[in-house]
């Protein structure tokens, strides 16, 4: 049963029989089956077609044994769907037409209706029964990571539009943030009700920010929508990148997982968010290029330092880039599930 499977089992700090592990963009470019379904069909397009979304979201079970599903769609897909003008280019990432920066623009930001997403629950619908007893992950953009998208109207590096707009107008800002945090919830709520077994949590630039600045600006509107997901019954992870010293707001922010990048050692990780929390990470995706002797020995420098969590689901510290040989995933997974916990 999906319940007793070691993906939620360690969500939830109970015994295992092995580590599980699944990866971070395991759906992708770094599997030539995705790259020959997707061929002429746009990214969006893509994410609205449930037979197409089943079949790529079960792509990577197949093929690597992994120990979850995570379904195939985008943090930018529930935005989209509330009616802002965007796409995602490919090597580039979410575009966004007409950029959030003034009240007004906030004013266009509508709430998600289950209705616009429905393609999503249909897509979790289909999935469920073929997965069998292989968890489904759920996901959302949290209000930061899509503001940030909303507001630079790409991607950035410095997010020097999205800080003016939070230190310049703090309440502007945190009605953006607000009005986020609804279209999560809601899309969140939708996968919950169509099925999926537990849900993940993007923020995935909130490592621009201080510790304070993420408490002020940031972490009220991620604790509603994880709080608003308290009654559901499934684990909710949290990630981000380079989130060393926000760990534990991220922990307090009310998730069941936090997900950690490579750069802070998963037993360092479990001192800092405590012993109510289990852990996800955190192979750096850049060592998968490295001769297999560096993968197994940094694979088994993560489950160690993973046991001193209360619980540890192997993955990556960010996703798998589009370059990776698969075949080397393949082979990880089979290492963490041959190594004990
Ligand atoms: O396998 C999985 O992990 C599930 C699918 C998934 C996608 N996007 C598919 C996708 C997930 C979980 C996401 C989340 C997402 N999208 C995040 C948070 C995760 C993270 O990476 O930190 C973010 C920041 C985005 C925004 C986004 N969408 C980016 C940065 C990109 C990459 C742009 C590029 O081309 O390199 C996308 C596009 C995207 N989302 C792709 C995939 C498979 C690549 C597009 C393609 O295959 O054509």
């Amino acid at each position: 049963m999906t319940n007793d499977s070691a993906f939620l089992r360690a969500c939830r700090g109970l015994g295992v029989p092995h580590t599980p592990v699944w990866f971070m963009r395991q759906a992708g470019r770094s599997l030539p089956e995705y790259r020959k379904i997707r061929e002429g069909v746009g990214m969006l397009e893509s994410c609205r077609r449930p037979d197409l979304v089943t079949e790529i979201t079960l792509q990577p079970v197949r093929r690597h044994g992994v120990d979850a599903a995570i379904l195939f769609s985008d943090i930018v897909v529930p935005l989209a769907a509330a009616g802002i003008d965007l796409d995602i280019v490919a090597g580039t990432g979410p575009v966004v037409a007409e950029p959030i920066r003034t009240a007004a623009d906030v004013q266009r930001l509508r709430p998600l209706e289950p209705g616009d997403v429905s393609y999503v629950a249909e897509a979790v619908r289909l999935l469920v029964p073929e997965l069998g007893a292989t968890p489904l992950i759920g996901f959302a953009g949290a209000p930061f990571t899509l503001a940030s998208y909303l507001v630079e109207g790409g991607p950035s590096r410095t997010y020097l539009k999205t800080k003016a707009l939070m230190y310049g107008d703090p309440q502007l800002w945190h009605t953006l943030c607000g009005r986020l945090a609804d279209i999560t919830l809601a899309f969140l709520r939708v996968q919950v009700e169509a099925g999926v077994s537990a849900v993940q949590l993007f923020d995935s630039w909130a490592g621009a920010l201080s510790e304070a600045d993420y408490r002020e600006y940031v972490l009220p509107h991620s604790a509603r929508v994880l709080a608003g997901l308290a009654d559901a019954g499934v684990p909710r992870i949290h990630f981000g990148v380079g989130t060393a010293v926000l760990l534990r707001a991220m922990g307090e922010a009310g998730a069941d997982v936090v997900g950690v990048d490579w750069r802070t050692p998963l037993d360092r990780a479990a001192g800092i968010v405590g012993p109510d929390r289990s852990l996800q990470g955190n192979l750096d995706p850049a060592v998968l290029f490295a001769p297999w002797g560096v993968v197994e020995r940094e694979a088994r420098r993560v489950i160690s330092e993973g046991r001193a969590a209360r619980g540890h689901v192997f993955n990556l510290g960010h996703g798998v880039l589009p370059e990776t040989d698969p075949d080397v995933l393949t082979r990880l997974v089979e290492l963490i599930h041959s190594v004990s916990p």
